[in-house]
């Protein structure tokens, strides 16, 4: 007999991918520290750029969406892919003209003037 499962109703599934990717906070520095955006930030083995948009600051993975190339800031006015040449905005790491792709982002907080992000334990 199984009992079907009701709205709300967190899977087993659901729950083994959580703690595969299991977060940790990290304290990227005192916030008047960050002059110019995009900016790079190395955490662990991991790259990112902190990015600042409308909603605040995040970590965008320098790690490609597409075949896993590095995206790279050479200073034009998109992020650019050593793989294939993609494009990346450098507000929220959109794709140009492929709207299933993007950067992938990690949320960046401001506590006590020091931003702190949410990054995956690496
Ligand atoms: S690996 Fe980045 S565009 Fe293909």
């Amino acid at each position: 007999m199984t009992t079907p499962f009701k709205r709300g109703t967190v899977s087993l599934r659901q729950i083994n991918g959580s703690a595969r990717s299991k977060k940790v906070r990290v304290d990227l520095g005192e916030e008047a520290s960050f002059k110019t955006f995009p900016s790079p930030v190395k955490v662990g083995d991991a790259a990112y750029y902190l990015v600042q948009g409308k909603d605040g600051y995040k970590l965008l993975s320098t790690l490609c969406p597409h075949q896993g190339g590095e995206v790279m800031d050479e200073g034009d006015e998109h992020f650019v892919c050593d793989g294939h040449g993609w494009q990346y905005s450098k507000v929220d790491g959109s794709c140009d003209g492929r709207a299933d792709f993007r950067m992938k982002a990690f949320l960046v907080t401001v506590q006590n003037n020091r931003l702190v992000a949410l990054v995956p334990d690496e």
